[in-house]
C-alpha cells in the first residue's frame, strides 16, 4: 500500500477498507488528464519562483515518462496504489528522488481530481460530439434518399396522416441536433478551471491560478476554492444530455423494433446488425435497437445515482464524490457505443417503400383531406368532419379505402363531391399540398434538407 498521507497514522488500513476507499481501479482512466494537469502545475510553480527551473524540468522529464512508459505497458499501474494521483506521484518520486516531493506544493487531491474529471468530461464531450454528428450524416443521406417515400404518420400508434420518411427522420435530426447543442452548453458552463483551490481554502503559496487555467485550454479560474473542490454540476448536467441523447435513440429504437416486426414491415434490418434464435430457425431478431433501448435504464441509472449522491453532501470535498466516476465512465461508453451501433444499422438498414405505401393509404390517413376537400368547397369544417367521419364507417364495414369508393357511394354521403375528389385525397396530394415550414411537402422538405447539410457543414 503506497499512501500520501501516512504520517499522521499510527496503525495500517485495515484491508478491506483499503480496498473499499481505492480507486485506482477506475481512476486510471484520468492518468493524460492528471499528468497534463501536474506539468501545468509544475510550469507555473517554477514561473512564480516556487520551483527552480531545474526541479521543474525534472519533474516535467519524469512525468513525461511515466505516461510514456504506462503507455506502452512498461510500467504497470497496479492496486498497491491509492488512486491515479498517488501512482503518479510515488513513481516520480522514485524516478527523480527528492525533487518528486515538491510537486504537491499548493496542492491537493480534491482540486487535482476535480480537474482531472473536468478534463476527461471535456474530452469526452468531443468524441460523442463526433459520434452524434456522424449519425446525423447518416440521417441526412436517408432522408436525401426518401424526400418522396410516402408513410404513414401515426398519432396514438394509430394511423393519422401521410408523410414522408424524410420527414420522419427529419424529427430525429432535429432531436440529436439539440443534443450536441446541449452538450456544447455543459462543455461552455464547465470550461473554468478548479486548479490552485488547494484542499478547499486555497493557498498560502502565490499561485497563477490564470495560467494554469489558460495553459490548460480553460476560459479561466473558478471563482470560489471551496466550489471549485465540491462541484459536480458538471457531471450531473452531462449525465442529464446523456439521458436524453439515450431517451432519442430508445425512442428510434422501439419504433425500429415495430417497423421490423411481422406486422409492420417497414423496413428490414441488415443481416449484421440482427441475431438469430437458438431454437426458431425462421426468427431474426432487432436485438441491437433492443439492446440500445435496454441501456436506456443504466445511463438514467447513472444520473439518478449522481444527483441523490450530491443531495446531502456538506461543502466542501467529501468522498462520497469519488462515486462520480464509474457513473460517468459507463455512461460515456455506453452512449459512444449504442450511438455508433445505431449509426450502423440504420445505415444498412433497407426501408420498403411499397409497404410503407399501402400502409398509409390504408389507414384513412387521408380523411383530413377528405374533410379539407370539402371546406374548399363551402362546407362548414365541423360538418365535413362528420361527413368524412361517416364516409370512414362505410369504407371500414366494405373493406375500402377511401379512394376506392365510387362517386355514387360518395355522394350517399355529400353532393359536394365531385371527380376531383380523388385527386384531392391521393396521398401524393396529400403530402405534396403541405408545405409550411417543417411539414412534409416535397418543398418544405427541400428546404430543411438544404438547411441541414449547410448546418453539417458549420458545425
Ligand atoms: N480518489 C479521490 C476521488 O476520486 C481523489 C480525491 C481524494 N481526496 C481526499 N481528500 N481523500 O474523489
Amino acid at each position: 500500500m503506497a499512501q500520501l498521507w501516512g504520517g499522521r497514522f499510527t496503525k495500517q488500513t485495515d484491508k478491506l477498507a483499503y480496498a473499499f476507499n481505492a480507486s485506482i481501479s477506475f481512476d486510471q482512466r484520468l492518468l493524460t488528464q492528471d499528468i497534463a494537469g501536474s506539468c501545468a502545475h509544475a510550469k507555473m510553480l517554477a514561473a512564480q519562483g516556487i520551483l527552480t527551473p531545474h526541479e521543474r524540468d525534472a519533474i516535467l522529464q519524469g512525468l513525461k515518462e511515466i505516461l510514456a512508459d504506462t503507455q506502452s505497458g512498461k510500467l504497470k499501474i497496479t492496486e498497491q496504489y491509492e488512486d491515479v494521483h498517488s501512482f503518479v506521484e510515488a513513481n516520480l518520486i522514485e524516478r527523480i528522488g527528492d525533487i518528486g516531493k515538491k510537486l504537491h506544493t499548493g496542492r491537493s487531491r480534491n482540486d487535482q481530481v476535480a480537474l482531472d474529471m473536468k478534463l476527461y468530461v471535456r474530452e469526452e464531450i468531443g468524441n460523442i460530439d463526433e459520434e452524434l454528428k456522424e449519425l446525423l450524416q447518416i440521417l441526412l443521406e436517408k432522408m436525401k434518399e426518401h424526400i418522396d417515400t410516402i408513410m404513414p404518420g401515426f398519432t396514438h400508434l394509430q394511423k393519422a396522416q401521410p408523410t414522408t420518411l424524410a420527414h420522419h427522420l427529419g424529427a430525429y435530426f432535429e432531436m440529436f441536433r439539440r443534443d450536441r447543442s446541449r452538450l456544447a452548453d455543459v462543455k461552455a458552463r464547465l470550461n473554468l478551471c478548479p486548479l490552485g483551490s488547494g484542499a478547499l481554502a486555497g493557498t498560502t503559496y502565490p499561485l497563477d491560478r490564470a495560467s494554469t487555467a489558460k495553459q490548460l485550454g480553460f476560459h479561466g479560474p473558478t471563482r470560489n476554492s471551496m466550489d471549485s473542490v465540491s462541484d459536480r454540476d458538471y457531471v450531473i448536467e452531462l449525465l442529464s444530455a446523456l439521458s436524453i441523447i439515450m431517451m432519442h435513440l430508445s425512442r428510434f429504437s422501439e419504433e425500429i423494433i415495430l417497423w421490423n416486426s411481422n406486422e409492420y414491415r417497414f423496413v428490414e434490418i441488415d443481416d449484421a446488425y440482427s441475431t438469430g434464435s437458438s431454437i426458431m430457425p425462421q426468427k431474426k431478431n432487432p436485438d441491437i435497437a433492443e439492446l440500445v433501448r435496454g441501456k436506456t435504464g443504466r445511463v438514467y441509472g447513472a444520473l439518478m445515482s449522481m444527483l441523490t449522491t450530491m443531495k446531502g453532501i456538506p461543502l466542501a470535498y467529501d468522498k462520497d464524490m469519488q462515486e462520480d466516476k464509474e457513473l460517468t465512465f459507463d455512461a460515456i461508453d455506453t452512449v459512444k457505443g449504442c450511438v455508433r451501433l445505431f449509426g450502423g444499422m440504420l445505415r444498412t438498414m433497407k426501408f420498403c417503400k411499397p409497404r410503407m405505401e399501402e400502409s398509409a393509404k390504408h389507414g384513412f390517413t387521408n380523411a383530413t383531406d377528405a374533410a379539407d376537400y370539402l371546406v374548399n368547397h363551402g362546407v362548414p369544417f365541423r360538418d365535413a368532419h362528420g361527413i368524412v367521419g361517416q364516409l370512414v364507417l362505410y369504407g371500414i364495414s366494405h373493406g375500402k379505402a377511401l379512394d376506392d369508393l365510387t362517386l355514387e357511394e360518395y355522394h350517399q354521403f355529400s353532393p359536394v363531391f365531385e371527380k376531383d375528389v380523388y385527386d384531392a385525397i391521393s396521398l401524393k396530394t396529400c403530402v405534396e399540398k403541405r408545405n409550411t415550414i417543417g411539414a412534409p411537402g416535397h418543398r418544405a422538405m427541400e428546404v430543411e434538407i438544404a438547411e441541414a447539410e449547410e448546418y453539417l457543414i458549420r458545425n
